[in-house]
């Protein structure tokens, strides 16, 4: 599959880097089109790995990862071009912090209602990097959500994140439902605090 994603950070490196190792054609898009991350990236990671500017990324992706600063993600989802997103699945993994910065409403809903004809997904927004594309690194069940208005986006979004090693993944609904594992966030930040590390992640027992 071709995958845009836009992001020059560690998030977008992580995700890039699983992507291109299971074999998928991917471009890093940033602001400018000789961003010097997205250019070391685009070498380190491999003969499918490329790097352009956000609509770039954005044009060449079937599929395309938000891995922006949550803050700047909109702006950033404008430069790519909304247009250019329609009929796409957007995957948002992007949170805003602090999150009272936010508002009512979550980001993801925000990114939809920019994008009203692409299919938005929120995901993975609620475990560090290295965790959304490697699960096997913590021992035991343990889960991760999806939010988004379309069926068929959620399934392929769900095949994708079994591709990273994920067992447990829960649907919580429409779009909306992002507003819930945004909060999410605040005890992610507490966790992290107490236990010196941000290898970890919780699990739905049931
Ligand atoms: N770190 C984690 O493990 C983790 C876990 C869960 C969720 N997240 C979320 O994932 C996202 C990415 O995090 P990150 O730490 O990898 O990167 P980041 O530093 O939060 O964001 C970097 C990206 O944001 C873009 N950006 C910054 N200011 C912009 C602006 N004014 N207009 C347009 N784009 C702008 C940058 O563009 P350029 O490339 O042009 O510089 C860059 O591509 C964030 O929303 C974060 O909250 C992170």
């Amino acid at each position: 599959v071709r995958i845009g994603v836009l992001g020059t950070g560690m998030v977008g490196n992580a995700i890039g880097t699983r992507l291109v190792a299971l074999g998928h054609q991917v471009m890093m898009g940033s602001r400018t089109a000789t961003n010097p991350k997205a250019a070391a990236w685009a070498e380190r990671a491999g003969p499918g790995a490329r790097a352009g500017t956000f609509a770039e990324a954005a044009g060449f992706g079937e599929v395309v990862f938000n891995c922006t600063n949550g803050a700047k993600s909109l702006e950033a989802l404008r430069a790519a071009g909304t247009d250019t997103l329609e009929g796409k699945i957007v995957i948002d993994v992007a949170n805003v912090l602090p999150l009272e910065d936010r508002g009512p409403r979550s980001l993801g809903e925000q990114v939809q209602e920019l994008l009203p004809y692409a299919k938005v997904v929120k995901t993975l927004h609620t475990v560090n990097c290295e965790v959304m594309v490697n699960p096997e690194r913590l021992p035991g069940s343990h889960t991760v959500f999806l939010s988004g208005n379309d069926g068929d986006a959620k399934r392929v979004v769900r095949e994708l994140l079994e591709t990273f090693g994920w067992r447990d993944v829960i649907d919580l609904g429409d779009i909306t439902t992002a507003r819930a594992t945004e909060s999410y966030v605040a005890l992610w930040l507490s966790l992290r605090k107490s236990l010196g590390t941000a290898a970890f992640n919780i699990g739905v027992a049931r």
